[in-house]
């Protein structure tokens, strides 16, 4: 059975994308997902390439009974072919990476994270850098949920039989 290769994309990818990345990782552990799915994530933006996540999103995503393993990186655009599928936390982001895509011929792989959302489908992961605490459970929230419609899909569309 092909691997499937997704990756998680928002602005600076120290706050929402790491944190889709490791709730996503966290939910697939020990079953069968795990070993057919790579996932990563990137920020469009280089203000943080090579840092590690921002504190708050680390020790909320904690409190949560999450790990979060990752250090900053940019979308390039290889990414565009590499992965399978390219999900934007926001319409800002889904914008940003389409515009990486020289011939328009990525548009299909690449989604918003909350189309998958079952409470706000198509609306944006909003962004917590200048938020409260408050504003990173939200995000963790909408992501813990989004991300079980998310791996529904995935075993439905790419590892169910027939
Ligand atoms: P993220 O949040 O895109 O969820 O990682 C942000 C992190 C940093 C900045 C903006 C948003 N910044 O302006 O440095």
């Amino acid at each position: 059975m092909d691997s499937v290769k997704v990756l998680f994309v928002c602005l600076g990818n120290i706050c929402r994308s790491p944190l889709a990345e490791a709730v996503f990782k966290h939910k697939i552990k020990g079953g069968r997902l795990e070993s057919l799915v790579e996932a990563d994530s990137c920020g469009t933006a280089n203000y943080h390439v090579g840092d590690l996540p921002d504190h708050r999103t680390i020790a909320n995503a904690q409190k949560n009974g999450v790990t979060i393993k990752h250090l900053g990186r940019q979308l390039c655009a290889d990414d565009l072919d590499y992965y399978d599928l390219i999900l934007a936390m926001d319409n800002s982001n889904h914008q940003n990476i389409l515009r990486l895509s020289k011939a328009g011929s990525h548009r299909d792989k690449v989604k918003l994270m909350r189309e998958f959302d079952p409470n706000g489908k198509g609306k944006d992961v909003p962004d917590p850098y200048y938020g409260s605490e408050r504003d990173f459970q939200e995000v963790f929230d909408i992501l813990n949920r989004t991300m079980d419609s998310f791996i529904a899909h995935l075993e439905k569309e790419h590892f169910s039989k027939g």
